[in-house]
């Protein structure tokens, strides 16, 4: 509505002032000035953060006059500027605004989008917290479904010994599968082996995102490729390996849409300070220089 009400003075203003529309003119200046309150309005989101003693209200009315009054701010700059951009100064007081907008808008989008997908990607509502401690004991139990069948590994000597550690220590037995390793391997459990120390256990040390067992559709090959090498009574086992793979590939997706969600703020709000700079500047030279 206030938009509406700014287009109704703009239209008639534009038509009859005689150099055309311009910031240097009354309607012009007021327009510029209403902007510039709407953009430290803006800042107010972050001092109700900082002093928490401020009790005015709900976090998301605050977000919601953030939005609506930011975005009105965009038609104010323009019927201020009379859509013209003279001036070195101006011009980049104009381009800042417009991706301070832009930015604030994307990051709105990520903000309704990705929790739902984040959720998807995790179904076990992990925080993110955890992820790493998450993906320690995944490190873990992969090493205990393969030793269960295929002896203690020495080729892993890590997760051996902390496997070990854990499950010698009762206050932290339950923090993994607590499969004992078997006492000799089991006939055909070479394949399992190979594939564990070759392809899953490297997957796992990573960052979740590189490897074959990184995109769903290879694991899922590689998985058939591998059952198809071993008895069955290895296939529970081969099982338990591809689904902490899968596990993991989920975590890796959980902390990009995370990092994502959280990422673009790092955008808008140097730059929202990068504004008020160039707001203070541009007014007091625009003004000096002018009148
Ligand atoms: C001149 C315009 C704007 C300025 C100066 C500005 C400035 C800021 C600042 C300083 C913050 C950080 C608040 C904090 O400390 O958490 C913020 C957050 C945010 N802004 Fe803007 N903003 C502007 C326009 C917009 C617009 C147009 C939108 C959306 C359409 C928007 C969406 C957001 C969102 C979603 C947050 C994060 C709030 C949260 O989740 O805590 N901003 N903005
Ligand atoms: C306190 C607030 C403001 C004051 C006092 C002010 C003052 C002025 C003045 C006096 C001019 C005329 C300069 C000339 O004709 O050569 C001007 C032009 C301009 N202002 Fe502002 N301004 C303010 C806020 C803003 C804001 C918020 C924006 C946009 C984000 C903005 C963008 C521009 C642009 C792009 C021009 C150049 C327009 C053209 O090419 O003629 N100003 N401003």
């Amino acid at each position: 509505m206030l938009g509406a009400i700014a287009t109704a003075f703009y239209v008639p203003y534009a038509r009859q002032a005689p150099e055309g529309p311009r910031g240097s003119t009354a309607v012009g200046l007021g327009f510029g000035v209403a902007a510039a309150a709407l953009m430290a309005f803006e800042w107010l989101l972050n001092a109700r953060k900082r002093v928490p003693t401020w009790n005015l209200g709900k976090a998301e009315t605050w977000l919601k006059g953030h939005i609506w009054l930011g975005l009105l701010a965009v038609p104010l700059a323009l019927f201020h500027s009379g859509f013209h951009l003279r001036g070195t100064l101006a011009a980049a007081l104009m381009i800042v605004f417009v991706v301070v907008i832009l930015s604030g808008v994307f990051g709105l989008v990520l903000q309704q989008f990705l929790p739902r997908l984040m959720s998807l990607a995790a179904p076990g509502e992990t925080i993110y917290e955890q992820i790493p401690h998450v993906i320690e004991t995944l490190r873990l139990d992969a090493y205990e479904a393969v030793a269960a069948v295929c002896g203690a590994l020495a080729e892993a000597e890590g997760e051996r010994a902390e496997s070990e550690a854990i499950q010698s220590d009762p206050r932290r037995a339950r923090q993994v599968l607590g499969r004992r390793p078997a006492a000799a391997p089991a006939e055909g459990s070479a394949p399992l082996r190979r594939f564990y120390l070759e392809t899953v256990r490297p997957f796992l040390m990573g960052d979740g995102r590189h490897g074959p067992l990184a995109d769903a559709r290879q694991a899922e090959r590689l998985a058939q490729g591998l059952l198809r090498l071993l008895p069955p009574v290895l296939h529970d086992a081969a099982g338990d390996l591809i689904a902490i793979a899968a596990e993991r590939r989920d975590y890796a997706v959980q902390a990009r849409l995370h990092r994502w969600l959280h990422g673009w703020i790092l955008l808008h709000v140097p730059l929202a300070a990068a504004l008020l700079v160039l707001l203070v500047a541009h007014a007091v030279l625009a003004l000096r220089y002018t009148y």
